[in-house]
């Protein structure tokens, strides 16, 4: 769920919508506002993304507001519909609240409230929050809101106004994000920095167990004991217009495209003469040469697909072993971490819960937490011990594309880092993170290329199912293209290992399942060409995704994609943008919002 809220002076309900739209890609399937223009609170919301709101409120968009809450919803409890929406209000319309994440323990507190003849409304756990504050009302917000978050179990970043009080708005977190700003005129709390740059440029994450009083002059934060805490401001140096879409269609085209440049800056200083040079990992040679003995990557989703790479790259190159778990696994996994464990969190939001509780439990564990993320100051970087960024610009289409091309790239040069001060810094390897400086110039080639893919799209849109194969590097590939095609088409796409086929998955094939093949140009291209024979035996059809000239694979399948020959670790970098671009053009066909996926949403901070 995404969060913004103003209070100050010349502020507008359309403030709260552009500001809204902002923070879209949180979850988009419902909104509302609560504004407060001196007397009482209104509220309106609706199901459906925010443009249904918009187009509800057209006429009060320019009435001018004190203070004001929005919200852009990702359903966890309560069906989507108008009235589970947020902002929820007690039940004699006193106080609106807006909330991101799971109170665990709101049916104890819900029972509670309806013995004592509380009526709800919704079916949602954050009517809860609103109406044990307004039962604990004192006539001081702040005080109110302070005492009771003590009362709620799970997460939550509220948003919180009172009707006496058009300008103040209590902002408290814990677990989920939450950013503050002033301009000296207006305060703006926000889930990222997306809505606030407009006003500020300069802001302030909240910790958890943290509190806020926003009044139009200023803010002022607290801990539960009710002492003032004095935070570090942070600077936000990122354009503002990185975060619009510049003549393409969605954002996920941009993205696309953008990747050329999004993999330099990524890799910027990071690499000289075929060596790595990540300055962040410096504190860590020591740990890392001395004490080191287990790796872990954990990370979820597209995160999870790069750690894969970096897996198979390390464990390819040394003797070094990583264990890959996805984060919400991990975490109820007894992992077997220790002081002697380097857990590298792989997110690009730096927000997602399941990440975030699994280097919780790691640094409990004594492990030494990496974090790699996108997004500065976000949670997860800040409770890691080593950060290193992705500085990629703002992703904003809900399926990850050039994050996750920046993930494998940094994750590469982080592990080339690793064997090098390890003692495995072979010519192969060199040869390797040399071949990273060329993938900008590959991509240029790759992109250029885009009608053959769109062409292809077009002959393949209709299919139900699809099916990505792979070895080895391939694997890891097939493993993203999958994703990508039914996170934003969906069409049921999995992927496997080419040779885990015969055990199971061959069964479903026949000229209905089309099957992509992505093909190295190394030893296991013979096997793979053994397995797309007996995929074709099935009568599927197969695309080959395979390297430059490779006129074997052109003959012995239906559609065929080139790309330049790399070494083969270098294979899931040069397939990425093949097969998003895949994706995203079936997913037009079908007239399908490939920012905007179903039940989707990009960080996802509930558990
Ligand atoms: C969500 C998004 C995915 C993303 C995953 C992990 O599920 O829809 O696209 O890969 O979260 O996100 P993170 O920000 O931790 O990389």
């Amino acid at each position: 769920c995404g969060i913004v809220g103003f209070v100050g002076k010349e502020i507008k309900i359309e403030d709260l919508i552009t500001g809204l739209k902002k923070l879209e890609y949180r979850g988009y399937d419902s909104a509302g506002i609560a504004y407060n223009n001196g007397s009482k609170i209104e509220i309106e919301k609706k199901e459906g993304k925010i443009e249904v709101l918009e187009q509800h409120l057209h006429e009060i968009m320019k009435k001018d507001i004190k203070s004001g809450l929005a919200h852009t919803r990702w359903a966890t409890h309560g069906a989507v519909s108008d009235i589970n929406s947020h902002p929820h209000s007690g039940q004699k319309d006193e106080i609106a609240i807006v909330h991101n994440g799971i109170i665990e323990n709101y049916q104890e507190l819900k029972d509670e409230l309806q013995k004592s003849g509380v009526k709800f409304k919704s079916e949602t756990d954050t009517e809860v929050i609103a109406q044990v504050l307004e039962r604990e009302y004192n006539g001081d917000l702040f005080d109110t809101v302070r005492k009771a978050v003590k009362l709620f179990e799970g997460a939550y970043a509220i948003g919180v106004m009172h009707k006496d009080d058009p300008n103040t708005i209590i902002a408290a977190r814990k677990g989920s994000p939450m950013v503050i700003a002033n301009n000296g005129k207006v305060s703006i709390l926000a889930s990222d920095v997306t809505p606030i740059l407009k006003y500020s440029r300069k802001v302030v994450f909240l910790d958890d167990g943290e509190i806020v009083r926003l009044k139009p002059d200023g803010y002022k934060i607290y801990n539960l004991e009710n002492e003032e805490i004095q935070k570090e401001i942070i600077d936000i140096t990122w354009d503002e217009t990185l975060a619009e879409k510049g003549g393409y269609d969605h954002f996920m085209e941009k993205e696309i495209n953008e990747q050329p440049q999004s993999i330099k800056s990524a890799l910027a200083g990071r690499i000289e003469n075929g060596y790595p040079t990540i300055k962040e990992l410096d504190s860590i040679k020591d740990f890392i040469k001395n004490d080191l003995e287990k790796i872990y990557i954990v990370a979820c989703g597209t995160s999870y697909h790069a750690g894969y790479s970096m897996k198979y790259f390390v464990e390819a190159y040394s003797n070094i072993n990583i264990s890959l778990e996805v984060a919400s696994e991990f975490r109820y996994m007894n992992p077997h971490v220790d002081d002697k464990t380097l857990v590298i969190a792989v997110s690009q939001s730096g927000e997602t819960i399941d990440t975030l509780e699994g280097i919780r439990l790691a640094k409990q564990k004594g492990a030494h937490v990496l974090a790699m993320s996108n997004v500065v100051g976000s949670t997860i970087p800040r409770e890691s011990h080593s950060v290193v960024y992705m500085n990629t610009g703002p992703e904003i289409g809900v399926a990850a594309t050039k994050t996750y091309t920046a993930q494998i790239s940094i994750l590469y040069a982080i592990a080339a880092q690793i064997m090098n001060w390890k003692g495995y810094y072979t010519e192969e390897v060199k040869k390797i993170i040399s071949e990273l400086e060329l993938i900008p110039d590959i991509y240029k080639e790759i992109l250029s290329k885009k009608d053959h893919i769109l062409e292809l799209a077009r002959e393949y849109t209709h299919y139900k199912h699809m099916m990505f194969i792979g070895r080895g590097f391939g694997y890891t590939a097939s493993l993203e293209g999958a994703l990508k095609l039914k996170e934003i088409s969906y069409i049921n796409a999995n992927g496997y290992q080419a040779g885990e086929l015969k055990h199971g998955p061959i069964a479903l094939l026949d000229e209905s399942f089309p099957v992509f093949a992505i093909v190295p140009f190394n030893g296991l291209r013979e096997k793979m060409i053994s397995n797309i024979m007996e995929v074709k035996a099935r009568k599927a059809r197969v695309i080959a995704i395979s390297t430059k000239g490779d006129e074997k694979i052109k003959k012995i399948t239906n559609e065929y994609i080139e790309v330049p020959k790399t070494s083969e670790a270098i294979s899931p970098l040069t397939v990425a943008p093949v097969t998003q671009l895949f994706a995203y053009y079936v997913a037009i066909l079908r007239n399908l919002d490939p920012d905007k996926p179903r039940n989707l949403a990009k960080s996802v901070t509930v558990e």
